[in-house]
């Protein structure tokens, strides 16, 4: 027998018991002469003595006891003695009143002295993810995996009780556009044909409508061969929903409950319902993106009326050519140093702004180069609409809509992390954002673009648009929720009808040709009785890592790539034996430069 217990669970009332524990060797402390173990399993930590009267020969054995050894311990269940004199107690551990008299003992395994110290925060990444099993042993990894598991637990109980039923979909499968590069992978059986890894399961579910499935789900595993960065990997796991006869407030209410769910039984936290909603115009609006970060405020103000007659050019000029005015109070930043003020123009300048004018209210007076332009209704305005304070510091925009409005929401944030303002990770501010539009024009290739993916519906009353080819004004039945600035899913009610579906293919500049040889299984469906039907994925790395209160979806990956998309630990990706390229019908083209090893 390895256990009677696990490393957590003995107390007070488990004293003069028997038991058998077995785990690695935490730490050992040698005082004089009685070691003292800490003794970890996964699910805590006992502390157990080797005392020479009880067993001598185990005592002087236990001296060469090393970090990390697995050992099994038999032995009583003792008190910690606690008297006025001493305290041996640990109140930071669960078992702290009690620890383990060790009568015998054995090693079951030895460890080498380790890359890394396992009670270290710091240690680079690239240490870890090359001993990532050894990673996994701290607590705070073995957290997170079990947060993940709980996370995905609940998910289940959830859908199934709503009436949703789990389906696989397939892996090697065929490109579906979701806006990234497909990972491929050769057909030996069919020389010169490649599957890919599916982007997600979207076309997929949409046909498990067309057969009558009517609620689906799968927590299921996508691939995309992106840039990566700390919210995003190459493989990473969707909590992909679907269901038929259902409209997008329905979904919306569906996956309100879910993370409810979610939330509540992994931390045993309350989201309010129903979660705040801003359409897509809203969001840039006010927060000048379309996953705005609701922790703090420092809305966008628009200040159209009050500079229509604004003696500075560069104000009058944005107003004059259809544009917009807009400004943010930083409260409280007017001590904002030379060197952010320049940090925040660069930014607003790489965002496509022409400059960022401001004020800094100091000392009553407001110093800016600017102010000398302002009639006095024009400050009291501005005192008025952006509740300016002494201390304060304003922000301007002055361009197209769009322009304004973005180049003041990277600078809302920049500011909010100046002002240490995303600090706060308990504070859950979860909002959807909804009728984006549907299409986006890309000047430099000279088309247009779904913004969600082909498959979306543009909403009924703009349909009339979309016949008549205003499409920049087409909004989409499209809903993407965001927690604290991070989008954590999308999705949208779908087109399932062949017409409407090949007129937006034709809008995308998909050919016929193309269609038929990319889409026609999903264009022959909908001719079989399809039903209405919408859907979502979340990003289940991102909840995750947001539960686990993580900056990185690493942190609740069992085995992530860097973000080279390497894995350091078994050295993927790898060149291959010429043989097994020669049975895939492949041949290299790459020349001179080898696979970079790291
Ligand atoms: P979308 O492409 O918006 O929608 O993806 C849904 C969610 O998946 C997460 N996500 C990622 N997480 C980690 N690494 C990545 N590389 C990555 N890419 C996306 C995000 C995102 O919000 N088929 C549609 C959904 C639908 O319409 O039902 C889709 O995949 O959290
Ligand atoms: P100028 O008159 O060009 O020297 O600009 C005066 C101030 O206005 C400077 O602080 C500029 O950074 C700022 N500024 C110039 N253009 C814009 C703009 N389009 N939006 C906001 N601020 C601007």
């Amino acid at each position: 027998m390895y256990r009677t217990h696990h490393c957590n669970e003995l107390r007070i009332t488990h004293a003069g018991e028997e038991v058998c524990l077995t785990g690695w060797v935490d730490s050992t402390r040698d005082h004089g002469g009685v070691i003292f173990v800490d003794l970890r399993d996964r699910e805590g930590i006992t502390q157990v003595v080797f005392r020479p009267e009880e067993n001598a020969e185990a005592a002087e054995a236990s001296h060469h006891l090393r970090e990390e050894d697995i050992i099994r311990v038999q032995g009583h269940v003792v008190q910690r003695l606690r008297t006025e004199e001493v305290d041996t107690e640990n109140p930071n551990l669960a078992t702290g009143k009690i620890e383990v008299t060790c009568a015998t003992f054995d090693v079951l395994s030895k460890a080498a002295v380790l890359p890394f110290q396992l009670d270290r925060d710091h240690t680079h990444e690239d240490t870890r993810l090359r001993h990532r099993y050894l990673d996994l042993r701290r607590p705070r990894m073995t957290r997170n995996l079990r947060l993940r598991h709980n996370a995905a637990k609940a998910t289940r109980s959830y859908l199934d009780e709503q009436g949703f039923i789990e389906v696989e979909t397939p892996i090697l499968s065929k490109s579906t556009p979701e806006g990234a590069r497909d990972f491929l992978v050769p057909a030996r059986l069919t020389p010169g044909s490649f599957y890919a890894l599916p982007q997600a399961p979207q076309q997929y579910k949409q046909l498990l409508m067309v057969a009558g499935v009517e609620r689906y789900y799968q927590i299921a595993r996508c691939f995309r061969d992106e840039d990566l960065r700390s919210d995003r990997q190459l493989e990473f796991t969707q909590i992909d929903i679907e269901a038929s006869f259902v409209t997008s407030s329905e979904i919306r209410d569906l996956v309100e409950g879910l993370l409810c769910r979610v939330f509540h039984e992994t931390l045993g936290v309350g989201l309010e319902r129903p979660f705040l909603t801003l359409t897509h115009r809203e969001a840039i609006d006010r927060f000048g993106i379309d996953k705005p970060d609701l922790r703090f405020g420092m809305e966008i103000v628009d200040l159209a009326d009050v500079f229509t007659d604004s003696d500075f050019k560069v104000f009058r000029g944005a107003l004059d050519s259809g544009g917009s005015v807009k400004a943010i109070n930083a409260k409280g930043f007017a001590s904002i140093t030379t060197g952010q003020i320049e940090r925040l123009t660069n930014l607003a300048l790489e965002h496509g702004a022409k400059g960022l004018a401001f004020i800094k209210v100091e000392n009553g007076a407001w110093k800016s180069p600017i102010v000398k332009f302002f009639t006095e209704t024009q400050k009291s305005q501005l005192i008025q609409r952006l509740n300016i304070e002494e201390g304060d510091l304003i922000l301007f925009g002055a361009d197209r809509w769009r322009t304004a409005c973005e180049v003041l929401g990277r600078v809302r944030l920049e500011v909010a992390s100046m002002l240490n303002l995303l600090r706060d990770k308990d504070d859950w501010k979860v909002l959807w954002v909804t009728e984006f539009p549907l299409l986006d024009f890309d000047p430099a290739e000279q088309k247009w673009n779904a913004v969600h993916h082909p498959f979306t519906r543009p909403l009924a009353e703009d349909l009339e648009k979309l016949e008549a080819g205003d499409y920049e004004n087409v909004r989409s039945d499209a809903y993407d929720i965001v927690l604290n600035g991070f989008e954590l899913g999308g999705g949208s009610i779908r087109i399932h009808e062949p017409e409407l579906q090949r007129k937006m293919f034709s809008i995308l500049g998909v050919t016929e040709e193309q269609q038929e040889i990319q889409f026609g299984h999903l264009l022959e469906a909908f001719r079989y009785g399809a039903p209405p039907h919408g859907g979502i994925a979340l990003g289940f790395d991102r909840t995750v890592m947001l539960l686990a209160g993580e900056d990185s979806i690493r942190e609740v990956i069992a085995f992530p790539k860097n973000n080279r998309g390497h894995d350091l630990m078994s050295q993927s990706p790898s060149e291959v034996d010429p043989r097994q390229l020669r049975d895939l019908y492949l041949h290299s083209t790459l020349q001179g430069k080898p696979v970079e090893s790291s």
